[in-house]
């Protein structure tokens, strides 16, 4: 037997979702004015965002003081790429609050030396105090960032190679499969669980099987976000569709 510390919270909907992972987050951002937030991108996390942005703006929510580190970058995207994560981040989120440019740490995918580069970010993360929330999504094969299955428990961050899965999850953002990123450089997985405090967040029936073998089978590398029941602050926050092949056992 292990001992799981996971915590679900099953919302409504999506809206309902990025609500609930929203008001955690303000509430960490008002006790910490210098929180450390590791972010995610993908379809997921962009309600979350969207809320962040109307509480910044209608109740003064405050991030100049937040430092970011973000998960992933593909490689051989330029932050100019509109399908490029640094785009996306600043799209969907960073111009529309007031972060300090300087405080956002995105993974460079043209880096001339990725290996040094990965080094590095690790280096920065631990001398930014390390990651205060971690924000995750998951990939319809388990995966958290692009820690597909297999990644090592203790990984760090580094340049991953893309699942096939993954490769067909992410074509729907690019003109044909061919175009999406092979590779990419990616927190690890021992990254992702030294941050205090992670949110998961899950939407739609294409993560449900995902989900119940997060919660309900044994943590195994296999599925990369069941290792986050080892976490002692780890929160998942999946919608109905999401949980709904949760059996309620775990
Ligand atoms: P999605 O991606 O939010 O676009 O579904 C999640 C992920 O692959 O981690």
């Amino acid at each position: 037997m292990w001992v799981v510390y996971l915590r679900l919270i099953v919302a409504d909907d999506y809206d309902d979702m990025s609500r609930k992972a929203a008001s955690i987050v303000a509430e960490e951002v008002r006790k910490n004015k210098k929180l450390v937030l590791g972010l995610a991108t993908g379809s997921t996390p962009l309600g979350l965002y969207r809320e962040l942005i109307r509480m910044h703006k209608e109740e003064g929510l405050d991030f100049s003081q937040v430092k970011i580190f973000n998960l992933d970058e593909y490689v051989g995207l330029a932050p100019t790429h509109d399908q490029s994560y640094n785009y996306f981040m600043f799209h969907n989120f960073f111009n529309h609050i007031n972060i300090d440019k300087k405080d956002v740490h995105i993974p460079d995918g043209k880096s001339k030396d990725p290996e040094a580069f990965c080094r590095d970010y690790e280096r920065m993360i631990d001398e930014a105090g390390g990651i205060g929330l971690q924000i995750l999504g998951i990939g319809s094969n388990g995966h958290i960032a692009f820690n597909e299955p297999g990644s090592p428990a203790d990984s760090k961050t580094r340049v991953v190679t893309l699942s096939a899965q993954t490769i067909k999850d992410n074509a729907r953002f690019f003109r044909d499969q061919n175009e999406v990123p092979k590779k990419s450089i990616s927190m690890g997985i021992g990254t992702i669980m030294k941050a205090r405090m992670i949110i998961l967040l899950a939407s739609g029936k294409n993560k449900a099987d995902a989900i119940a073998k997060t919660l309900e089978g044994p943590p195994t590398v296999n599925v990369p976000a069941s290792l986050l029941q080892k976490h002692k602050d780890a929160i998942i926050i999946a919608d109905k569709e999401a949980a709904s092949k949760l059996t309620g056992k775990y």
